[in-house]
């Protein structure tokens, strides 16, 4: 059956004494909840200040967390950044990369990118690497040109052992912070090139199985299609996600997908 991830980034929002209550609220919810469930996870990216407190309230929990940056260097004079290794010494699970607002406003190109994704790959840590085109265009052969360069770039040097430790985040830019996401069956249609194009690179295990979720507008409504959509593995929420009310709303929705998936797979077994 297929991972549903659940995961929303807090960008630059959220007092450490916010983002304390807010986790405390969520980590009861997904222990009440998510204890049967074996495929839905969920996680949270606070801010950086924030990851220290997470990990003493998260040791003992199923509810991930990890940050939305990291560097490229595991240690030294690197004035002000920080360290992946240093992230997985307090428990992170995943790293955000290649968000368009680092690509855009920090001015993060593809091979710094790159290097992060190593980076978190040697220290043992999921990359999830983020990719979309800039704008919406008609030229679909386009579209797919500029998510093959930028997907294989990011990648470059990654292991076919490790490519299954990479989360693909599909997010065209046009749907970020936007009034609505994407529509569903362009969402569909575009994750399935994905899978292609990791297949025909890293093999067809790799194509089938890889880690590849939608993020962009998504809100409590649109969550349950694009949950729904076969070729999917969750979604990556920004502004939804700083709601406790419409992030657990969007947890519930993944798990009505998860009974509605081992009922189909009950079925035909039975059959
Ligand atoms: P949004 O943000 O859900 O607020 O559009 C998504 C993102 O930036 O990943």
């Amino acid at each position: 059956m297929r991972k549903i991830f659940v995961g929303a980034a807090w960008k630059m929002n959220k007092t450490v004494d916010e983002s304390i209550d807010y986790a405390k609220k969520l980590v009861r919810f997904i222990d009440d909840n998510l204890s049967e469930s074996k495929y839905i996870d969920v996680f949270v990216l606070p801010t950086f200040l924030a990851l220290y407190p997470f990990s003493m309230l998260m040791s003992n929990s199923k509810l991930k967390y990890g940050a939305q940056n990291c560097f490229y260097e595991d240690e030294g004079a690197y004035t002000g950044e920080i360290s992946p290794m240093h992230l997985k010494d307090i428990g992170c699970t995943y790293v955000e990369l290649g968000h368009p607002e680092r690509r855009n406003i920090l001015k993060e190109d593809d091979s710094i990118i790159n290097k992060k994704v190593i980076a978190c790959l040697r220290n043992d840590l999921m990359p999830i690497l983020c990719i979309g085109e800039e704008e919406r265009c008609a030229d679909i052969k386009k579209v797919k040109r500029f998510l093959k360069n930028q997907l294989f770039s990011n990648l470059n040097g990654v292991a076919r052992n490790d490519i299954g430790k990479v989360i693909v985040a599909y997010e065209p830019v046009w749907a970020i912070g936007a009034e609505c996401a994407a529509p569903v069956d362009y969402i569909y249609d575009m994750l399935g090139y994905l899978r292609e194009l990791l297949a025909k690179e890293y093999g067809e295990e790799a194509g089938k199985d890889q880690i590849i979720f939608y993020g962009g507008s998504v809100n409590l409504e649109s969550s349950r299609e694009i949950l729904e959509l076969t070729n999917n593995n969750g979604i990556f929420i920004g502004r939804a996600g700083l709601n406790y009310n419409f992030f657990t709303g969007m947890v519930k929705n993944a798990l009505n997908v998860e009974r509605n998936m081992r009922e189909i797979e009950k079925n035909n077994k039975s059959r």
